[in-house]
């Protein structure tokens, strides 16, 4: 897959280590910075990340600051976007599965290298299921859409990508 990765320099400790695990596993990786560890502010690196995704230059985005929350929320602001602050796999697999994340957060002072490694893996491996879960996260785009449509609708609707 092609995925963006992109962090604040907080970030940038774990980001070296990742970006070589995910070529590790056959990625191609591109690094959205920053470069050096001069202090910066995570929404430049979470805004740009995003956009990758969903311009659609790339298939998943990775974003890396202290917490991972400042840039899962600065991402999460994208129109499209659906990004997951994870510090254990099994919220990052069923993000996945059930919520199609486009991007997965974590932070650097609180997961160390092996665990961060391991989140990823989950996400990167685990599939959508679509079904219910397709019309919930439908749900949440209609919520970002602004749109006045009742979710009842969305439920009763008879397009056959909610069986
Ligand atoms: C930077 O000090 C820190 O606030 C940032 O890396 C991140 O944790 C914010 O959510």
């Amino acid at each position: 897959m092609k995925i963006a990765i992109g962090s604040d320099h907080v970030g940038l400790e774990l980001k070296p280590d990742i970006i070589d695990y995910l070529k590790e596993l056959g990625h191609e990786v591109s690094d959205f910075g920053p470069y050096s560890n001069e202090r910066t502010d995570y929404p430049i690196y979470g805004k740009k990340v995003a956009k990758e995704v969903v311009d659609g230059n790339f298939d998943l985005g990775i974003l890396i600051c202290g917490t991972g929350v400042g840039i899962s929320i600065s991402a999460n602001k994208v129109k499209g976007i659906r990004a997951v602050v994870c510090s254990e796999p099994y919220s990052a697999k069923l993000s996945r599965e059930h919520n199609n994340t486009n991007i997965l957060a974590f932070g650097s002072r609180v997961v160390g290298v092996e665990l961060a490694k391991m989140i990823v893996k989950e996400w990167l491996e685990a599939k959508f299921e679509g079904g219910r879960h397709l019309r919930r996260v439908d749900e949440v785009e209609a919520i970002e859409a602004n749109d006045d449509i009742e979710f009842e609708n969305i439920r009763t609707s008879d397009d056959e990508r909610y069986l």
